[in-house]
């Protein structure tokens, strides 16, 4: 089965690729062979490769910055997976695309269902919701899973500021009134792996439609940092935990990024780790 996968650089690029993926023919792209700020670049490489399935990796992911680039981060993460979408229907192959817990305000106190209205804070989170409505509109067979706080041993995340920080400082202050579910980009690689071979074939029929795909449990960014430095041998720095209040930045985070994940393990049968399993498989890579 080929499996054209955009996004090829990214944490979860690199974990696709990284895969022994018996069976699946893997075509990785990166910015060099499409830029997806280019319609055209993206439908030329869904025709010249001609999937049964494309996983979309790819996206404009600096929350910060998207709040001065607007044009690009929409172009990025709403208008290319709509044409990815319309592309894939046009092949019957299958659209993995991947969203964010930032479609959500936080201001809800339980996990957030895939029912609940989205409300996006920020450019980045707006994108995303427009680029699942998108994939939605083009009909065909697509799964959008929306994950969180993603990391990896390798790539621009939490885990490995924390452990350069570590060395640098001898405290830090880190947010512990936002909560969230760390999912390592090994373990959303696995599991898409898993979809893609339940529902790859052209001739599946697939559960089409929004699902949470996150780790088990939930921390703060705080509790991520003690748990990541309780696992480490490294400098321990004193954690000063601090309120969102006291960290401004560009855009605004939802205080809970805690998504329900019961209605992907009832569709598909199966769960993702729980955070601090997948944080110690990522830190047995580092060390
Ligand atoms: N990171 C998180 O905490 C988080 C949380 C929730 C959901 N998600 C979602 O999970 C998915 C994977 O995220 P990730 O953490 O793996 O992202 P990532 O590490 O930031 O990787 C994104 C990749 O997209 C590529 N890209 C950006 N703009 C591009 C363009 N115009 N043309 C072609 N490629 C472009 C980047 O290319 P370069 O390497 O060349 O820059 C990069 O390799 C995304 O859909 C993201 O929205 C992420």
């Amino acid at each position: 089965m080929r499996v054209l996968v955009t996004g090829r650089d990214g944490q979860v690029g690199r974990e696709i690729a990284g895969r022994q993926a018996a069976g699946l023919e893997l075509v990785m792209a990166g910015r060099a062979e499409c830029d997806l700020s280019q319609p055209e670049a993206i439908r030329r490489l869904v025709r010249s490769t001609a999937p049964e399935v494309i996983v979309n990796a790819a996206a404009y992911t600096a929350v910060d910055q998207a709040e001065k680039e607007r044009d690009l981060c929409f172009a990025v993460n709403a208008a290319a997976p709509g044409i990815l979408a319309e592309e894939a229907a046009r092949l019957g192959a299958l659209l993995v695309h991947y969203s964010t817990d930032y479609v959500f305000d936080g201001c809800k106190t339980e996990p957030y269902v895939e029912t609940d209205p989205v409300h996006p804070l920020g450019v980045y989170g707006r994108s995303k919701a427009a680029g699942e409505q998108a994939v939605a509109a083009a009909g065909g067979r697509w799964l959008v899973l929306r994950t969180s706080w993603v990391y990896a041993a390798q790539g621009k995340n939490f885990l490995r500021t924390m452990l350069r920080l570590a060395q640098e400082r001898p405290e830090l202050r880190v947010v512990d009134d936002q909560s969230g579910s760390p999912t390592s980009a090994a373990a959303i690689a696995a599991a898409t792996e898993r979809l893609v071979r339940q529902y790859g074939a052209r001739s599946c029929s697939v559960p089409s439609g929004i699902y949470h795909m996150t780790a088990g449990g939930s921390t703060t960014w705080c509790g991520f940092a003690r748990a990541i430095f309780a696992a480490t041998a490294g400098p321990q720095p004193l954690l000063i935990p601090i309120a969102t209040a006291d960290y401004p930045t560009p855009a605004k985070r939802p205080a809970n990024s805690v998504l329900s994940n019961q209605k992907f393990e009832r569709a598909f049968g199966f769960r993702l780790p729980p955070w601090p399993q997948q944080l110690a498989e990522v830190l047995a890579v580092i060390q």
